[in-house]
């Protein structure tokens, strides 16, 4: 069964069950500072999970573009990949463990409906139990009452079956499916076993349960949540290597094709699947906006192509290989994903990383050289990684050809340290994301309908949202317009929207198609693809209504007590799309 057939099964078994099908969200979170990319189908659906009520209804299911990079040192064995997609069916404050274990089993082997595997090639885990939560016998129940046999279910403590995004939101125990890819060697009958199996890679993971209905605050769980949720989530890529008996994800149809553009490039197979890893997540990337710098995302991006163009023999990919990879990518998902078609716009961005790579590579020699001949410490190394892009791996290469030695060690801790900063400033400043509450943080979602109208009504209707970027100290906001601003321009905008908060102007919002809501002149972001219901809210009513704009919110009651409105900063931010800073204060 091709990988196209799954998503479409999936999407038609929920859809019989009274899912509505939704798009997927951007790789790059909208108003969720806490979380770089999109890591998985319930991130987008933080304030549903939380009880506001999602425009589509109770029951949603999709296909979700994420991208996790924790475990990009793992890629280029049989499952590990940076980006990948993820089968979820929700239910918010709906069904609950029977519905959704019963639909997960049905799926997995109805042969007619969905992927019809072998039911006794199937091991399930539930969770064990704490002081947060009992012990899921429930679960283990509803498994037993499918056909699945006590020695095949077995319960697991937390870090193996609960499931939260983070330190904050909802969160609960789950249950997840495992396929054997060996049953010949015979029937695991017990815990030790399985585990032993898992760690072979003998069963695999392919879907999750999650029973959402606890929430997390700091790290800690703090009590249930108002209502019962289910997220689920099944990997497509290791779905599709179960259904077309490959023994690793590259050799699926998802990535067939784009392996066979890397052969020549590299030697050995792992560094094969990491250029066409690394290069397919970049494109995805870049399809979503992400350029890429020295900050967040875009060094992310950065770091992706560097260590694909590293994984190659000859240190480059030539353009014409390039423009083989990028197409093969772009044929299997331009069907699946909004903005795939910029072929010539994916190969340009790295291309010119590239060649941005390539005068580096000469200066981070040069430092190299310099460098002591006794070793290359930790520092030294971090430093190279940091300021002249090279890759640990490359380090070491180089460092072998002179016979001197790198701390690895004290290059990982540098490394760690680095991580714990950027991490607990993120935190710091970002607490919570889309499960952010804070007073503060709703005054700057209104806030940025407040400027998105301001400026189209200073600058000219070209300009449109291209991001936004909200804490609870500051807004970013980026738009599409080429100049920079002048200072009349922008005391213009400050003075526009001060003007409304001290107008005290009430915040409403009505639930509509989105047809409705276009055809009524409701704002939208460029190159977002909206579910078929929307929520509109207007700052204002009637002749005094200033702002009408599609969005989840929260947002504040009236305008009065936001405070006063001031840009700090306005910048380019890429090719045509100009960024401000702007708070309250
Ligand atoms: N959110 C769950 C996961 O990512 C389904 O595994």
């Amino acid at each position: 069964m091709t990988s196209d057939e799954i998503r479409k099964r999936f999407l038609a078994f929920f859809e019989a069950r009274n899912h509505t099908v939704i798009p997927s969200a951007s790789l790059v979170p909208e108003n969720d500072p806490s979380v770089l990319f999109t890591t998985a189908g319930m991130q987008p659906l933080v304030p549903y999970l939380l009880g506001q009520e999602h425009p589509a209804g109770k029951r949603l299911v999709n296909v979700q573009k994420c991208v996790r990079t924790q475990d990009i040192e793992e890629v280029g064995d049989a499952t590990h990949d940076t980006f990948f997609e993820m089968l979820g069916n929700w239910s918010l404050g709906d069904y609950f463990k029977k519905d959704a274990i019963t639909w997960s089993y049905e799926f997995l082997t109805s042969k007619d409906e969905g992927l019809g595997l072998d039911p006794n090639r199937l091991y399930v885990t539930v969770f064990e139990g704490d002081e947060d939560a009992p012990k899921d016998e429930e679960s283990a129940e509803i498994w037993k009452s499918l056909g699945i046999p006590e020695e095949r279910i077995y319960f697991l403590g937390k870090e193996d079956n609960w499931w939260s995004p983070g330190d904050n939101g909802p969160c609960g125990p789950d249950s997840e499916m495992f396929y054997d890819l060996r049953p010949e060697v015979g029937p695991i009958t017990n815990k030790e076993e399985f585990k032993k199996a898992d760690d072979q890679s003998r069963v695999v993971e392919v879907w999750n349960d999650v029973f959402m209905e606890y929430e997390k605050k700091d790290g800690k769980v703090t009590g249930k949540l108002t209502q019962q949720n289910v997220d689920t989530g099944a990997g497509l890529e290791r779905l599709a290597m179960v259904m077309q008996d490959k023994d690793n994800i590259f050799d699926t149809d998802l990535f067939a094709g784009i392996m066979k553009e890397v052969e020549g490039l590299a030697s050995d197979t792992k560094k094969q699947r990491i250029i066409a890893d690394h290069v397919r997540t970049a494109v995805l990337l870049i399809s979503d906006g992400v350029v890429p710098s020295n900050t967040e995302q875009g060094y992310i991006l950065r770091r992706l192509l560097r260590r694909a163009i590293f994984n190659t023999d000859n240190k480059e990919i030539p353009e014409e290989s390039l423009a083989a990879i990028v197409g093969a990518i772009v044929f299997k998902y331009e069907a699946v994903y909004e903005n795939m078609q910029n072929t010539s716009q994916f190969i340009q961005v790295i291309q010119k990383e590239q060649e941005a790579f390539k005068k580096t590579l000469d200066q981070g020699l040069k430092q190299f050289e310099k460098m002591g001949s006794d070793g290359i410490s930790g520092k030294e190394a971090f430093t190279l990684f940091t300021t002249y892009g090279f890759p640990l791996e490359l380090t070491q290469e180089l460092a072998q050809e002179e016979g001197i030695e790198v701390d690895e060690e004290g290059f990982k801790k540098e490394m760690r340290e680095h991580q714990d900063k950027s991490r607990s400033g993120a935190e710091g400043k970002f607490k919570g994301g889309l499960a952010d509450t804070n007073p503060k943080t709703i005054a700057y979602h209104t806030a940025t309908h407040l400027l998105h109208e301001a400026l189209r009504r200073v600058l000219g209707d070209h300009v449109h949202q291209r991001g936004s970027n909200i804490t609870s100290e500051r807004l970013r906001f980026d738009f599409s317009h080429t100049q920079k601003m002048t200072d009349e321009e922008k005391q213009k905008v400050e003075d526009m929207i001060n003007e409304i908060i001290k107008k005290d102007l009430p915040v409403s919002f009505t639930e509509m198609s989105t047809g409705v809501a276009f055809e009524s002149g409701a704002l939208g972001e460029f190159g977002v693809k909206y579910g078929d219901k929307v929520k509109v809210y207007s700052v204002g009513e009637g002749d005094d209504r200033f702002s009408y704009e599609i969005c989840g919110g929260p947002h504040v009651e009236s305008t009065g007590a936001m405070g006063t409105f001031k840009i700090k900063k306005e910048e380019a931010s890429s090719a045509g799309v100009r960024r401000i800073k702007a708070t309250l204060e």
